[in-house]
């Protein structure tokens, strides 16, 4: 294997370690969920292997937590193909990008972590590297400056990103493989927490189980950890077993709630049932309200409140829906037409 170059290809981060340590997922057999996803992308490593070339392009979008690093590793795996981790800000400069594209062999897959988050220069300097492997060199300046053009070896890459919506469009279209990863449903967060508590040797009850993918909005990190936190309080409030009392418990004091929101996601309904009469309301004066950044409310916040219908996107702005009312223990407007025509 060859050294890794510079800093642009970084070491695993500490919660990486955490994923590749104990709770590494293995194979296909066991990555939960994603049946769609999967079945495509074991296609696409099957078509590629049988042409002994290098898989397409592929880029994986999606909230966090729902697996997008951990497909990334399953692929490379599939493939027998060495895998070279990076992310858009740490490559800062073309060079940066020559460097680690002239380093990888035939069948590499780069894995570029946050993809939106590319400069315009490096993004286009990829162009020609996804379409035709080549690279195109700048050398000297001004009238006398010469493009020279170098070849690569076929290499993937596969690109990773909670906002699609901030990709360009060239860049989104040179992936030949595009998939969107959904929130898991609680059976399958279920078997994800079965899963992992066996690993770690953790003594846990059917009812337990359950009550942790209920809560674990609908996402296989989340779920993790709120099964360690249930864990740890079992070994100091208990007697190691982790009872649905305990999970209780434990939830409670981390305020996640029956359907797993936590404050984050409670603070932004109330603020727009609260301080703007249910909406429809702009997402910049939400943002403002609660002072979190739009990014992070569109991509992290918002996505789990739409898919338990608790929130609606309209055209003027997001509404707080009956059921969010209902879950938040607040009493419905019903004397507020315009709501009633919205909802
Ligand atoms: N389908 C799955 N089955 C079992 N475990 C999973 C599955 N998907 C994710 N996990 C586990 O959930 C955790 C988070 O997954 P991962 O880091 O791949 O998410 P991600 O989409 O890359 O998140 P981010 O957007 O924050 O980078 C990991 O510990 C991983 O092992
Ligand atoms: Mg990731």
């Amino acid at each position: 294997m060859k050294q890794k170059t510079a800093r642009q290809v970084e070491e695993v981060t500490p919660e990486e370690e955490v994923i590749f340590t104990s709770l590494r997922v293995k194979g296909w057999g066991e990555f939960i969920g994603q049946r769609r996803v999967k079945e495509s992308l074991q296609i696409a490593i099957s078509a590629a292997r049988k042409r002994q070339e290098a898989i397409e392009h592929i880029l994986l979008y999606g909230p966090p937590g729902l697996g997008k690093t951990t497909l990334s590793h399953l692929i490379a795996k599939e493939m027998g193909s060495n895998i070279r981790i990076t992310s858009g800000p740490a490559i800062e400069r073309a060079g940066d990008l020559a460097a680690i594209l002239t380093n990888l062999e035939k069948g590499d897959i780069l894995f570029i972590d946050e993809i939106h988050r590319l400069n315009k220069v490096v993004e286009e300097t990829l162009y020609p590297a996804m379409e035709d492997y080549a690279l195109d060199v700048v050398l000297g300046k001004g009238p006398s400056a010469r493009t020279l053009r170098l070849d690569l070896p076929q290499f993937t890459i596969i690109g990773a990103t909670t906002r699609v919506g901030l990709l360009s469009a060239p860049l989104r279209d040179r992936f030949g493989v595009v998939h969107r990863l959904s929130f898991y449903t609680p059976s399958d967060l279920e078997h994800i927490v079965v899963n992992a508590a066996k690993k770690l040797a953790i003594q846990i009850e059917k009812e337990s189980t359950k009550e942790l993918a209920k809560r674990a909005r609908g996402t296989p990190r989340v779920a993790l950890k709120l099964l360690k936190r249930a864990r740890d309080f079992a070994q100091v409030k208990g007697e190691g077993h982790v009872t649905k009392q305990l999970v209780d418990d434990a939830l409670g004091l981390l305020e996640v709630d029956s359907v797993g929101l936590d404050s984050g996601d409670r603070r932004l309904l109330l603020a727009i049932i609260e301080k703007h009469g249910g909406g429809p309301v702009g997402i910049e004066t939400i943002a403002s309200t609660i002072t979190e950044d739009i990014g992070t409310i569109e991509e992290v916040v918002e996505p789990y409140l739409l898919q338990l219908g608790f929130l609606k996107r309209t055209s003027r702005g997001r509404v707080a829906t009956k059921a969010a009312y209902k879950h938040l223990g607040v009493s419905f407007p019903y004397d507020q037409k315009e709501q009633q025509t919205l909802l």
